[in-house]
């Protein structure tokens, strides 16, 4: 059975693994990333990416901005629209800040170029991957490789293996709470091949529920619709999908360019967040940790944020001082909880709740009605949109 050593082993090779055994590299501290999937089933998962500024410049500060800064888009603005009205939230005027819109397959292809110069260790295609001993001084990874049983040997292990990894569930029951909340709506979410429409993301609420468009290149763009969690893709039709979009993103003279669709995914609509992010000699980054509701754009910003407060601390422990590492969790936990209730806010501006058992109909209708009020104090109100905009390009804090 091989037997490997390491400081830190990390599971998952998503965004948030790939990005701090990049940052404790450039720091001399060594890593192993253990992964269940091939190198092609992470670059060929299409996600959105909408970079607050902080993490931009965490990705320039290691040598990760080249490609993100010659072929992403800088973009200095949203649109909020409700009953026909669209609102320009124009963060350069308003706070001088902005967001890059660059794929997160993309940077997932920087990242493993980055790893691939350095010659990293990453076992892609691992199987029956466990953590041991995270409580004691020996935690220990084992997984099946190429028809082998390896173990990896560390002084700490990190989850980054998203939502449904093994490392959230491997800490004991009674320590750990979750914060879940499943939405009573999910997105249908098309990529097509259609121009920019806008020069910023749409986000629209409508009698018939929300309903986004994303730009995503100049050929390329991604658009979304509110649908019920229990619909199914085959009920959309190319032709009924751009029907609801042309009509719940109308605006008098807007014209929404339509094109082929490239695909389709309905995506449930979720928060969770993990009491504690570190047990023993376990740290849990990015998914793994907490989920957001994509509303707020805030996911990939969340893990990028926890790899630097981590990093920073496991960097701090093998120098001889621990007190960072020991307010890893409290730190990323803060941070976490500002972005929730930001995606928490915008999620349910943004939506129509459909009446049910808890919510009446009356009530339901009082809600939208005060929805479409609020969007209106927004468009008129500069201190409101520049909360909105301080909290979308990302808390300075
Ligand atoms: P993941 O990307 O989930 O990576 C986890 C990795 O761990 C995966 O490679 C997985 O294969 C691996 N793994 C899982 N289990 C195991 C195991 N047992 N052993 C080994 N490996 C394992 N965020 C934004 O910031 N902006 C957006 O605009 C945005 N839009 C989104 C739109 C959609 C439709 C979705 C679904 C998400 C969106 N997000 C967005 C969220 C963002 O994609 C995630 O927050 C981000 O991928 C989290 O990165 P991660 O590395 O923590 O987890
Ligand atoms: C996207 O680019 O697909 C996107 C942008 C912003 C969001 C969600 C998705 O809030």
């Amino acid at each position: 059975m091989p037997n490997l050593r390491t400081q830190v082993a990390i599971i998952g090779a998503g965004p948030a693994g790939l990005l701090l055994g990049l940052s404790l590299r450039a720091s001399g501290v060594d890593s192993i990333i253990v992964e269940h999937s091939s190198a092609d089933q992470v670059l060929g998962r299409v996600r959105a990416g909408v970079l607050e500024q902080s993490s931009a410049e965490t990705l320039t500060r290691l040598g990760l901005g080249e490609r993100m800064t010659a072929e992403g888009i800088r973009s200095d603005r949203i649109f909020l629209q409700a009953a026909g009205r669209r609102h320009h939230i124009d963060f350069g005027a308003l706070i001088d800040r902005r967001v890059t819109l660059y794929g997160q397959q993309e940077i997932e292809r920087d990242l493993l170029a980055a790893h691939e110069r350095a010659g990293s260790a990453i076992y892609f295609d691992a199987e029956a991957v466990a953590v041991h001993d995270i409580e004691g001084g020996q935690p220990r990874v084992s997984f099946e490789h190429d028809g082998a049983t390896h173990e990896i040997t560390a002084d700490f292990i990190v989850g980054a293996d998203g939502i449904d990894g093994v490392c959230r569930r491997s800490i004991p029951r009674q320590e750990i709470t979750l914060f879940d909340r499943a939405y009573p709506f999910a997105w249908l979410g098309v990529v097509a091949e259609v121009p920019p429409s806008t020069e910023g993301s749409i986000y629209a609420l409508h009698d018939d529920g929300f309903a986004m468009l994303a730009p995503q290149s100049a050929h390329v763009s991604r658009l979304y619709l509110q649908v019920d969690p229990h619909e199914l893709v085959a009920n959309f039709s190319d032709a009924r999908i751009w029907q609801e979009l042309q009509l719940r993103l109308s605006t008098p003279g807007f014209t929404l360019v339509e094109g082929p669709i490239l695909s389709k995914v309905i995506t449930p609509m979720r928060a969770l967040v993990a009491s504690r992010l570190g047990y023993g000699h376990l740290f849990l980054i990015g998914d793994a940790g907490h989920v957001l509701p994509p509303t707020g754009a805030k996911g990939l910003n969340a893990a990028i944020g926890d790899v630097a407060i981590l990093s920073a601390g496991l960097v701090a422990h093998f120098g001889g001082s621990d007190i960072r590492l020991a307010g890893y969790s409290d730190e990323a936990l803060r941070r976490q909880w500002l972005m929730q209730q930001f995606a928490q806010w915008m999620t349910e501006l943004l939506h129509r709740t459909p009446s049910s058992s808890i919510l009446t109909a009356p009530a339901a209708d009082f809600n939208y009605q005060s929805q479409l009020a609020r969007i209106d104090y927004i468009g008129r109100s500069v201190h409101a949109q520049s909360s909105l905009a301080e909290q979308y390009t990302g808390l300075p804090f």
